[in-house]
């Protein structure tokens, strides 16, 4: 035998050979350790009363202001390509302080399940924010210094019941209150909607990276308008530095009946997805946020990224991290984005 062989450390021989593994597209295929598709995808879009047609959102590609016409034109063209799951996001014209309207949204809802029925998995989205005068997530105190927990959970039980009975396959309130999943199964069940899912965002941060959506939903906290002192929405959302609170609320909702809990934003938050979905043994929805989505657009516009490999990575962060599921506002891209990044 020659000699030489033995002491080659050149090329793929040397050391513990790693690399062999990773020599070729299709030796990585078989030693891939995290698969995901689009069928784990789940899509945001928003319906916005009183518009004459459909809005472009900076920083959010394909992603529109939909009229309620606009709205079922872009869901079949969704379900064309392979986008069976939706978060929908209604956008009532008319706001109040605490007397709030969902038929907006609930007819937006019966239309899409007239036309679609059972192809479409359609999640609602739950919260005030888009309906109060104040852009805060529920119904402010006479001070307007805090918003009043059982008050707004009352008016959010009663938004899931009408979303539900208007044929919502499941119901996400984003709202943060205390005890919303307990009052929103207990309304659910008590109507005869027992199957109707819940999925909370049970891990929602205080985050700065929420900005595209906002000017999309119409919901941005407006400070000074009306009686609202509150500023932000650090009293009732999750502080990024507290991981235990996350963990809490996670716990409390998965005991008060949650179907799927959340971690919201995806990225800057990680750790706490892997964390949290090794320890509760539960699905695990991450939402990949309008600021996390319009990052990576922005880079891309700039030539300082390849946007669809990147949007790639970002999702095969979170389901290695834990997910089962990710809302992404670019599920209808994704198609095309896998097969390119390849
Ligand atoms: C409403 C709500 C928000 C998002 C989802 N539901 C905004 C907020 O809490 O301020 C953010 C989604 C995104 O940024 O893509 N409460």
């Amino acid at each position: 035998m020659d000699q030489k062989l033995k002491v080659n450390v050149e090329g793929y021989g040397a050391g513990l050979g790693l690399r062999r593994l990773r020599q070729n597209p299709l030796t990585r295929d078989l030693v891939r350790e995290v698969h995901f598709g689009v069928e784990q995808l789940i899509q945001p879009c928003f319906v916005v009363d009183g518009i004459s047609s459909r809005e472009v959102v900076p920083g959010l590609t394909g992603t529109y202001r939909e009229t309620p016409e606009t709205l079922l034109r872009q869901t079949e063209a969704d379900l064309k390509v392979g986008v069976n799951k939706l978060l929908l996001f209604g956008v009532p014209a008319k706001k109040d302080l605490n007397n709030f309207d969902f038929s907006f949204t609930a007819k937006a809802i019966e239309s899409l399940k007239r036309q679609f029925g059972s192809d479409l998995w359609l999640a609602v989205d739950v919260c005030l924010c888009s309906s109060t005068e104040h852009g805060q997530c529920g119904i402010l105190s006479a001070e307007g210094d805090h918003v009043e927990n059982d008050a707004t959970v009352q008016q959010l039980a009663r938004a899931a019941v009408t979303y539900a009975q208007a044929g919502a396959d499941c119901v996400a309130p984003s709202d943060m209150m205390d005890g919303r999943i307990g009052a929103i199964r207990c309304a659910l069940d008590d109507t005869s909607l027992e199957k109707t899912l819940l999925m909370s965002y049970s891990a929602k941060f205080h985050s700065k990276f929420y900005g595209p959506f906002r000017l999309a939903a119409d919901s941005a906290p407006k400070g000074a308008v009306g009686k609202a002192m509150l500023k932000d929405r650090a009293t009732y959302q999750i502080d990024p530095a507290s991981p235990k609170d996350a963990y809490l609320s996670s716990l409390r909702d998965a005991e008060e009946g949650a179907d799927i809990l959340m971690v919201k934003p995806g990225m800057p938050y990680l750790d706490v997805l892997a964390h949290l979905s090794k320890e509760i043994p539960k699905p695990w929805a991450v939402y990949e946020v309008s600021g996390e989505f319009a990052a990576i657009e922005v880079l891309a516009q700039q030539g300082l990224m390849q946007g669809p490999a990147a949007h790639v990575e970002a999702w095969t962060a979170f389901f290695r991290a834990g997910a089962s599921m990710v809302i992404t506002y670019g599920a209808r891209f994704a198609q095309e984005w896998i097969k390119v990044s390849k």
